[in-house]
């Protein structure tokens, strides 16, 4: 049996620490590209039409399904139906092949913020960077140290850990993304930048298709769904908890943050007359160049990366949180044993990672480097997979009206869009993501 399980405080520090969750690297290097790439508003159109039939029921779904049954992932699941709890399975193995690249990218971040913090510029950026990471000591270390501040704060536990931590981070997060922003709106030509970003470009929509197919993958990343962090985080609900609004309100700051984060880099990026990119290349070669380029550049690199690195620590925590919860709920480990033996595992296979891009390059999976492959695995195959299954589970297996009545409080709050959740989510939101994993591997 589990010992007395532990909660969040309360409502405030369940959004901090699930908002933490979601706001992460997919709003600030994915967001603002590919909104500019697939047709600027009509992306964001497209974009907000999914968090409804996809982003809402879903986050709905798993969080339910977490503070129904109170446990770690697997349990959960296997409690709405012990044939059910490879749904959990999945979702832990999501989260662990995330983590094993999150925690590198988290000290590429270190590095950068240390680097201008010493006011150093880096000249060349893309000689700097690929240098850099093909380095078998300091990448290493650095990702130990991001890995031990992350287990650190997972070792507090839930309210003193996670929840205290987020409080603090999530806050001093959109202080400096609204900073960051209002100094990239304020560079010269700023509006060529947020014409990219937002101006819908019609003509630029080269088949629909895309865009909704862009715009749901990045509804799924972004929201954290389909890994179990928030059945986990659900898990961790009190009773009394409003989980319809608790998903609104993680979803509109999810939101904020990436349309902010695209006034954060877009204007700077243009203000200089470089091209914009997505992924590791805007945050380590686009970025840089501006930093190293415009007055006070040094000052505000340092403010960006400290942002992106409170984005990537929430993020972190809450995927190790998936891990924790069942390695001390199912396995009956002691909270300190359990974080100690995932630091170890993930301080190595994090190593593997960081080493792939340098003297392990040779070593690779399905022609992909180990980096490479852990994030294809996690983003392209185990996101979709675990969100469907979730949709199942709960439109089929748990069936609507045990969810509305667990949803609904027992009836305590009122849950008018009862019969649209129904419909979204046995039908809407399973096609959408069958239509969303096909269609990426053409
Ligand atoms: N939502 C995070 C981001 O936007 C990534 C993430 C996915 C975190 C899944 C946890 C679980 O970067």
């Amino acid at each position: 049996m589990q010992a007395e399980r532990e909660s969040w405080s309360g409502k405030f520090g369940f959004i901090m620490a699930a908002a933490g969750s979601a706001i992460g690297l997919g709003n600030i290097w994915k967001f603002p590209y590919m909104a500019g790439t697939s047709g600027g508003a009509v992306f964001l159109i497209a974009y907000v039409i999914f968090l409804f039939l996809l982003g809402v029921p879903v986050m709905t779904a798993e969080i339910s399904v977490g503070r129904f049954a109170g446990m770690n992932a697997v349990d959960s699941c296997r409690r709405i139906s012990e044939k059910w709890e490879f749904v959990g399975w999945i979702g832990l193995a999501g989260a662990f092949a995330i983590l094993s690249y999150y925690s590198v990218v988290g000290g590429w971040v270190i590095k950068y913020a240390l680097k201008y913090l010493r006011g150093i510029g880096t000249g060349d950026t893309e000689a700097y960077f690929n240098s850099f990471v093909s380095k078998t000591g300091e990448p290493v270390l650095l990702h130990i140290i991001f890995l031990l501040v992350c287990a650190l704060i997972v070792l507090c536990g839930v309210s003193a850990g996670i929840e205290r931590v987020s409080k603090i981070l999530l806050p001093l997060l959109f202080v400096l993304l609204i900073v960051t922003a209002a100094f990239s709106l304020s560079l010269p030509n700023a509006e060529e930048g947020v014409r990219f970003f937002l101006v819908p470009k019609l003509s630029e929509v080269n088949g629909w298709g895309s865009v909704c197919l862009n715009a749901m993958g990045q509804v799924f990343f972004s929201l954290s769904l389909g890994m179990g962090t928030l059945i986990t985080y659900g898990s961790y609900l009190k009773k009394d908890s409003n989980i319809r609004s608790s998903a609104y309100t993680i979803i509109a700051l999810d939101s904020i943050a990436a349309v902010l984060s695209g006034f954060a880099v877009m204007p700077a990026v243009f203000s200089v007359g470089l091209e914009p990119r997505s992924g590791p290349g805007l945050l380590f070669l686009t970025l840089p160049a501006v930093f190293d380029s415009v007055p006070f550049g040094r000052w505000v690199a340092v403010a960006f990366f400290l942002l992106v690195l409170l984005a990537a620590v929430t993020s972190a925590i809450s995927l190790m949180e998936v891990l924790i919860a069942f390695l001390t709920g199912r396995l009956g480990m002691k909270r300190i044993s359990a974080v100690i033996l995932l630091t170890i595992v993930l301080g190595i296979t994090g190593a593997i990672s960081s080493l792939s891009n340098g003297i392990l390059s040779d070593m690779l999976i399905f022609g992909m480097t180990f980096f490479d492959f852990m994030s294809f695995l996690s983003d392209k195959i185990i996101m979709p997979i675990g969100g469907l299954l979730m949709c199942l589970l709960v439109g089929y297996v748990w069936g609507i009206p045990a969810a509305a009545n667990e949803i609904s409080n027992g009836g305590k709050l009122p849950f008018r869009g009862k019969n649209l959740f129904s419909f979204v989510i046995r039908y809407v939101s399973p096609a959408l993501i069958i239509i969303v994993f096909v269609s990426s591997f053409f």
